[in-house]
Order: C-alpha cells, then sequence, then structure tokens
C-alpha cells in the first residue's frame, strides 16, 4: 500500500523525539507513513523492509487483520474502564491467555503500559514480596553492566548503559552490578550461545559475599541483552545464576521485554534457556508493539504472599490508570491469536538456521569484527571509527534505509531482528543490502 501524499509537516520542532539526534534527523527527515506486513512505506513513496520489527515489537508483522479489528471494535464497544476498583472481562481472559503460553509456574499477570513500566513494576514487587514475607532487609537490587532495562528510575539504576545514567544523579542506592558477558577476544564469530563466560554468573556469588544475601531482594537481567547490541549469554550461564539466586533465596527476573513472545524462536527466553524465573517482564511483542502495553508475571508464591490480611484491603500499592487499559487487552488477545494461528512463537526456530547461514556470510567485509545470532536477533559489530565511536554504525543505518532497509544501531553494532513472518527471500535481501553497504563504509 502506498501513501505518499500523506502531508508531512514542514515544522518539526516542536516535538522532541526519544533517543534521536533531533538536530541530524529534522535536518533530513526519514519518515514513515503506512506500513503493511513486512514493509514500511515512506513520506516519499518508496518501501523500506523492516530489519527490526519497528523497535524489537512488530512480531506478527504491520497491520494484521485481526489485531487491526479487534482495536477498532473494541473502542466502539468499551473504550475505557477504571483500572483500580474495577474491572472488564478482557483483562482477565488476557492474562489467562498470557500465563497459558508463558513458562510453567508463572501464574499471575499485572499490567502495565511499556517495558519500562513492567520493569518498574517487577522491581517493587520483588521489594514488597520480601517485606511481606517479613525480610524486609532485603533491599538490594543486582543488575548488569551494559543492561538495559528501560528509561525510569529503577531500570537506569539496574541499568548499566553509561549514557542512560550519568545525566541523572544518584539513581536508586543498594544497586550493585554483575560484569557483562561480552567478550569478543575468546567468543567472536559465535554461532548461536557463545561457549566462553559460564563462570561470569559467579560474580553474582562475590556480590553476596560483600553484602550477604540477607540483604538482597533480586537479580534482573535479559536473557539475552538486546538493545545495548545483542550480547548472547555464554552457555550455561543463565542456569547458574538460578542456581545461585534459588541457593541465596534471591529472586531471578527476567526483562524479557526482546525475547519474548517469539524471538529467540520459543515463546520466551527463559523456554529456549530451560531457565524460569521467579518474575517476568514483557512488554514490547505483547500487542504487536500497535498499543503501549506491558505484562509481568510472577510465580503463584509471590502473588500468594500478598494476600494475607484483611479482604476490602489493597494488597499491592501499585498500579496505573491504563494498566490492562480495554483496546490494549483487546489489541493483546488478537496478537496472542494471530501469533497461534500461524505458528509465530516457534517459527523463528526453523529459520534460524538460514538465518545464521546468513549473517554468518558478512565475515571476512571491511570493519566486521563479530557477528552473532540468537533464533531470529542477529548482530553486526564494526571497528569503530578511531575517535568517532558510533559514526561508523550510523552512516550504515542511513545508507540502508537510504537503500530499502530498516536497520537499528546502538554504538557500532547493527541489530537486526525481523517480524517473525520473515520469509527467506527477506533474509537475503537484508543480508544483500548490508552486504553492499558494508563493502563502501568509510
Ligand atoms: C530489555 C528491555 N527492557 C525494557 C525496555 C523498555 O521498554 P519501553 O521502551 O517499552 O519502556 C526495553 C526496550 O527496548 C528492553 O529492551
Amino acid at each position: 500500500m502506498s501513501n505518499s501524499n500523506a502531508v508531512v509537516p514542514n515544522d518539526l520542532s516542536a516535538f522532541w523525539m526519544p533517543f534521536t539526534a533531533n538536530r541530524q534527523f529534522k535536518k533530513s527527515p526519514r519518515m514513515f507513513v503506512a506500513a503493511k506486513d513486512m514493509h514500511y512505506t515512506t513520506s516519499d513513496g518508496r518501501q523500506v523492509l523492516d530489519g527490526t520489527a519497528g523497535l524489537w515489537c512488530v512480531n506478527a508483522g504491520h497491520a494484521r487483520p485481526k489485531i487491526v479489528e479487534a482495536i477498532a471494535s473494541q473502542a466502539a464497544e468499551l473504550d475505557y474502564a477504571p483500572a483500580f476498583q474495577m474491572g472488564h472481562p478482557k483483562a482477565f481472559e488476557l492474562a489467562n491467555r498470557i500465563v497459558d503460553i508463558a513458562p510453567k509456574g508463572l501464574d499471575h499477570v499485572l499490567f502495565t503500559n511499556s517495558g519500562s513500566e513492567s520493569v518498574e513494576t517487577a522491581l517493587k514487587v520483588a521489594l514488597a514480596y520480601h517485606r511481606v514475607k517479613g525480610e524486609g532487609s532485603r533491599t538490594r537490587l543486582i543488575g548488569r553492566e551494559r543492561a538495559y532495562h528501560g528509561v525510569n528510575f529503577g531500570g537506569i539504576s539496574v541499568g548499566g548503559i553509561v549514557t542512560n545514567r550519568k545525566m541523572f544523579g544518584t539513581l536508586l542506592s543498594g544497586v550493585d552490578h554483575m560484569p557483562h558477558t561480552h567478550n569478543l577476544k575468546q567468543n567472536a564469530f559465535s554461532k548461536g550461545l557463545p561457549q566462553h563466560g559460564v563462570d561470569l554468573a559467579d560474580e553474582l556469588e562475590r556480590i553476596v559475599t560483600l553484602h550477604d544475601a540477607s540483604t538482597i531482594a533480586a537479580v534482573i537481567v535479559e536473557p539475552v541483552a538486546g538493545s545495548t547490541g545483542v550480547l548472547i549469554p555464554p552457555a550455561g550461564y543463565l542456569q547458574r545464576l538460578r542456581d545461585i539466586t534459588k541457593k541465596h533465596g534471591i529472586l531471578l527476573i527476567f526483562d524479557e521485554v526482546i525475547t519474548g513472545f517469539g524471538r529467540l524462536g520459543t515463546p520466551f527466553g527463559a523456554d529456549y534457556f530451560g531457565v524460569t524465573p521467579d518474575i517476568m517482564v514483557t512488554a514490547k511483542g505483547l500487542t504487536n508493539g500497535v498499543i503501549p502495553m506491558g505484562a509481568v508475571l510472577v510465580s503463584a508464591e509471590i502473588h500468594d504472599a500478598f494476600m494475607g490480611g484483611p479482604e476490602h484491603v489493597i494488597e499491592f500499592f501499585h498500579g496505573y490508570t491504563y494498566s490492562g487499559n480495554p483496546i490494549a487487552s483487546a489489541a493483546g488477545l488478537a496478537t496472542l491469536e494471530t501469533y497461534k494461528d500461524e505458528g509465530l512463537l516457534t517459527r523463528g526456530a526453523e529459520l534460524a538456521p538460514y538465518f545464521e547461514e546468513a549473517l554468518h556470510s558478512l565475515k571476512g567485509l571491511p570493519h566486521v569484527i563479530d557477528i552473532r545470532n540468537i533464533g531470529l536477533v542477529g548482530a553486526i559489530e564494526l571497528e569503530p571509527v578511531a575517535g568517532q565511536p558510533a559514526k561508523r554504525a550510523f552512516s550504515a543505518f542511513l545508507k540502508a534505509f537510504e537503500s530499502g532497509l530498516l536497520i537499528r544501531t546502538t554504538g557500532d553494532i547493527i541489530a537486526l531482528s525481523p517480524p517473525l513472518i520473515v520469509e527467506k527471500t527477506h533474509i537475503d535481501q537484508i543480508v544483500g543490502t548490508l552486504g553492499d553497504i558494508l563493502k563502501t563504509l568509510d
């Protein structure tokens, strides 16, 4: 579908764009005006292949009929219902459907409106859980270097990306970080899980020794760190974290905002790795990115710990005006149905070997210092231009856009995460275009 006549405003100054080089953008804007399945349409009428599922969220591809229809009819039937002390059926139905596909043992759902809010919710549940259990001294939160857990204060405190933290003061107190697992020296050009680095999980033992387990509430990690540039955990690493957290009564939180809903070829990252956390953070793919929504899944043990006291008293003082919003719930239900109808939560597993071979064919091209992949996520790391970090990859991003391909870059890493409806011909196009661009980069 072409929508090249869409009007583009000639004054772009009022909108201060998120995570964007605003001045560069406004000098030469890149606008999408329509999207269908695997493609965007630009304001000048070009088709751009979506190599990133929007921002890692449009897992079923764009403008899927069931989702479009569900949103329209829900808006007409029940547009909004108060989220506190009132309910509407679709939020309960969606929670049930999420639990159906979630790893066994994660039985209760708190709704949010984004990944960032899901992270805050998860951290607060963890702190409050220990308190209601009589272990109120467990207040420390442990994150990881290079982690991305959204942009709110809890998330940037446990997160580990310096640019996202350094401007914002001292953040939450009582937070510690494990080392990241990226190791180009030993693991460059790994296919799937890197073989070196399982022992980095033992850093958690060091932190426990330093602070004592009785002061630690939770550890939060992305099963595969996405936004920082696709850091795939070493084989055995997440299992070891699970063992250590269990041993010390520390909750394990998986931030599955990217790895959830089929990205790795399994419904969740927890399924891929065979490791079940106590709390799972989701968003993005839950509604195919169409309506903002997140969901935090918790074990029955955590949920039940709150269910004491007089029945008329609110058990957990937390929630949002839009938690379980009717239109978001309808979008979520239609999204999960679309995933089910088309087998999308496991389709990535079928395509992963083809994706892997295609990506690794770029080895040897100029500036390429690593290629890594898992499920339908891939990354190509480039040698930075001396003294100008991120410039080379950004230039690849601009050239890709001009050549009809949307990629995502972080620093000098190109990340790929196509919608799960991607076909082999699209993978060929992604890799072919990137190959041509890499040959021409300064
Ligand atoms: C792992 C992870 N957590 C949290 C977030 C934040 O999500 P949002 O941008 O919806 O707040 C993201 C976004 O990319 C993410 O990748």
